[in-house]
C-alpha cells in the first residue's frame, strides 16, 4: 500500500512550500511520478547474504540530501531556476537560516521506520477483509522490507512469520509464491528463523508447492525449502522424513521442466551432501547415496548442453562422490558415471571451439576431471 511512498508525500509540500516561503509568488509544483517502489526483484539466491541494507533500493531515502534532490528533480525546471535566481540574491545568512528551517522541520515530522511499516503490512496480513489485490501488494512490500538482515529478526518479533506461513494456505498461487519467497529470504544464514519456520510446520506445505505445473510457485518454494534446510542439520532430517528426495529426483529426471528448477535441486543436492561432509559424522541422510538418485543426478549430464548446468551436476557429483556411504561401483556400472564424463569431456571440447564459451567451457573442464580423478581414486579403494 505504499506507505513509506504516502509517508513521502505527505513530506513533500513542506520542502515545496519552504522553497516557496523563500520566494514570494512563485509556486512550485510537483510534478508527476515518485520514487517507484521496487517491487519484483529478479532471482533470489543463496550466496551467503552480507549484503546490507541499501536505503536507494526501496525507494526511501537515507538522508536529507537525497530527499531534496528527489524534490528538486520532479519540480518543475523553469521555476526552479527562477528559484535559484531568488535565492541568489539571499544573503548567505537568510539562505543558512531558511536551511536550518527546512531540517529542523524535517526532522520533526517523522518517517515511518520499516518495523513501523512492517507491522502495518502484518496486521493487513492479518486482516481477513482485505482484497486479494491488496494482500498481494502488501506481500510484494514485505518481499523488500525484509531484505536486511536486521528487518529479518524484527519481522519474527512483530509476528511476521506466523501471519506469512499462514499464507502458504491460500487459494491464489501467487500469494503463495509470494509468501514461499519471504520466507526463503527470512531464513536464509538465519538459524533462529529458520528454527521457527520449521516449528510453524512450512516445510512439508513448501514440498507439496515444488510441482511442476506451475513453474513460478516451485521455484520460490524450492528456493525457500533451501534456505529453510541449509545448515540446518534437523531441517534436514525433517527434509529427509518428508520424502523431500523423491521431489528432488522428479525435477532432475523430468526432461521437460524448467532448468532452472533442476538446478536449484542440484544445488540443493550439493549443499546437503557438503553439510554431511562438514559435519563429519555418520550420514543420516542415507538418501544422498542411494543409486536412484546418483542415477537421476548422473543423467542430466547427456540431457543438456547448458554448461552452467553441466558445472552444477559436477558440482554435486563431486561431493556425493565423497561420501563415505556412496560406493564406487554403484556409480561405475549402475550410474555409468565413466561413460557420461567422457561425453561430457566431447561436448566441452567442442564448445572450446566458440571463442565465446571458450574459457567458461576451460573451468568446466577443470572440475571435470577433477571428478574423474576422485572417482578413479574411490574405485581403487
Ligand atoms: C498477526 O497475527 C499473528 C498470528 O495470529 C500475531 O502473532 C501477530 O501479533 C498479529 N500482528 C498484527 C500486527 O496484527
Ligand atoms: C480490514 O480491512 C477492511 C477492508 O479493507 C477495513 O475496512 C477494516 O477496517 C480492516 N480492519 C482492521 C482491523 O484493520
Ligand atoms: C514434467 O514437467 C512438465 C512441465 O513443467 C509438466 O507439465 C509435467 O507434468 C512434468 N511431468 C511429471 C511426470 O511430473
Amino acid at each position: 500500500m505504499g506507505f513509506r511512498i504516502l509517508g513521502l508525500f505527505f513530506l513533500l509540500p513542506f520542502v515545496l512550500g519552504l522553497m516557496n516561503a523563500t520566494v514570494d509568488g512563485i509556486d512550485t509544483n510537483l510534478s508527476s511520478g515518485g520514487p517507484i517502489w521496487s517491487t519484483v526483484k529478479e532471482e533470489e539466491n543463496l550466496v551467503p547474504n552480507d549484503k546490507q541494507y541499501n536505503g536507494d533500493l526501496d525507494g526511501g531515502f537515507s538522508s536529507l540530501e537525497g530527499m531534496l534532490q528527489w524534490a528538486i528533480s520532479h519540480a518543475d525546471p523553469a521555476k526552479l531556476k527562477e528559484t535559484a535566481e531568488v535565492r541568489q540574491q539571499l544573503s548567505a545568512s537568510e539562505l543558512n537560516k531558511r536551511q536550518m528551517e527546512l531540517k529542523e522541520l524535517m526532522e520533526e515530522i517523522k518517517v515511518p521506520s520499516d518495523a513501523e511499516l512492517m507491522k502495518i503490512a502484518i496486521s493487513d496480513l492479518n486482516n481477513s477483509s482485505i482484497t486479494l489485490e491488496d494482500r498481494l501488494r502488501v506481500l510484494q512490500e514485505l518481499n523488500v522490507l525484509v531484505e536486511p538482515i536486521d528487518n529479518a529478526n524484527d519481522f519474527n518479533k512483530l509476528g511476521g512469520l506466523v501471519s506469512v506461513t499462514r499464507e502458504l494456505y491460500h487459494p491464489d498461487p501467487s500469494i503463495r509464491t509470494t509468501a514461499a519467497w519471504i520466507l526463503g529470504k527470512v531464513c536464509q544464514n538465519n538459524l533462529v528463523v529458520q528454527q521457527q519456520v520449521l516449528e510453524l510446520g512450512a516445510l512439508p506445505l513448501l514440498l507439496k508447492m515444488v510441482k511442476p505445473n506451475f513453474i513460478e510457485e516451485a521455484n520460490k518454494a524450492l528456493y525457500a525449502v533451501s534456505a529453510l534446510i541449509r545448515n540446518n542439520l534437523a531441517g534436514q532430517e525433517l527434509f529427509s522424513a518428508e520424502d523431500g528426495d523423491l521431489m528432488v529426483q522428479n525435477i532432475l529426471r523430468n526432461s521437460s521442466i524448467d532448468i532452472r528448477l533442476q538446478k536449484k535441486a542440484l544445488i540443493l543436492l550439493a549443499d546437503l551432501a557438503q553439510s554431511q561432509l562438514e559435519n563429519a559424522r555418520r550420514s543420516e541422510l542415507p538418501f544422498l547415496s542411494d543409486r536412484d538418485l546418483l542415477k537421476s543426478v548422473v543423467d542430466l549430464i547427456a540431457t543438456s548442453t547448458d554448461l552452467d548446468l553441466q558445472d552444477k551436476v559436477l558440482v554435486a557429483i563431486k561431493s556425493l562422490l565423497q561420501l563415505k556411504t556412496t560406493e564406487a561401483l554403484v556409480l561405475k556400472d549402475f550410474c555409468a558415471l565413466g561413460d557420461a564424463l567422457n561425453k561430457m569431456k566431447q561436448l566441452l571440447l567442442n564448445v572450446m571451439v566458440d571463442e565465446f564459451q571458450r574459457d567458461y567451457a576451460m573451468d568446466v573442464e577443470s572440475l571435470r576431471s577433477e571428478v574423474e580423478y576422485i572417482f578413479h581414486r574411490k574405485l581403487l579403494k
